[in-house]
């Protein structure tokens, strides 16, 4: 059996697409959920779908190695970063080399790093007057947004567009592709 573990900040619906995927998927499962935030939607969504869920403050995550040790101990073959809004550890990030994903809703390297997130993104993106956007799937290193890109899909975007428009729009690509690309990554990875 192979295990991812989910990590999210908000509303979580990347989480629930990845995780309803994965019924489906033999021999894989969502093991855990962790959040930074006990007021995620992600929370709410992990009790439906019967996945245990680990809540951590800034100090944990930061100033101590307690995290990156419990997902040692847990026999982790990927981290999902769906939704997460904070940096990964450089110990984290160490612990586990080209095993740590993360979707951005813009298409790198434009539009990433430190403040580049959620609708800030698609905000610049309309403001820069862009003809498209689109989703980045890529390995996690210690600065934002800058690991190996792993897969990209685009989508149009017309001088109309509002910012809630172009995030309709990610966020459908994100649901589309993000499941199937993380069964494909996890099945490149040999135990
Ligand atoms: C997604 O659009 C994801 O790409 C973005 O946050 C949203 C989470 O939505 N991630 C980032 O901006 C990371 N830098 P969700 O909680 O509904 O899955």
């Amino acid at each position: 059996m192979k295990h991812i573990v989910l990590f999210a900040s908000g509303s979580g619906s990347n989480a629930e697409k990845i995780a309803e995927y994965f019924t489906d998927v033999p021999n894989a499962e969502i093991s855990l959920i962790v959040s930074n935030n006990p007021k995620a939607g992600v929370i709410e969504r992990a009790r439906k779908l019967h996945i245990p869920v680990l809540l951590f403050d800034r100090t944990t995550f930061y100033d101590t190695d307690r995290i990156t040790q419990l997902l040692l101990n847990q026999d982790i073959d990927l981290i999902v970063l769906a939704g997460f809004m904070w940096l990964m550890p450089t110990d984290l990030v160490r612990a586990f080399p080209n095993k740590i994903v993360n979707i951005h809703p813009a298409l790198l390297p434009k539009f990433g790093g430190k403040g580049m997130y959620g609708h800030f993104v698609h905000e610049a993106v309309a403001a820069a007057g862009e003809t498209e956007s689109g989703i980045t799937i890529h390995y996690v290193n210690e600065r934002y947004d800058e690991g190996q890109i792993i897969f990209q899909a685009t989508c149009a975007v017309s001088h109309t567009d509002t910012p809630d428009d172009i995030a309709r729009k990610v966020q459908a690509l994100e649901h589309a592709h993000y499941p199937r690309v993380v069964a494909d990554i996890l099945a490149s990875i040999t135990k």
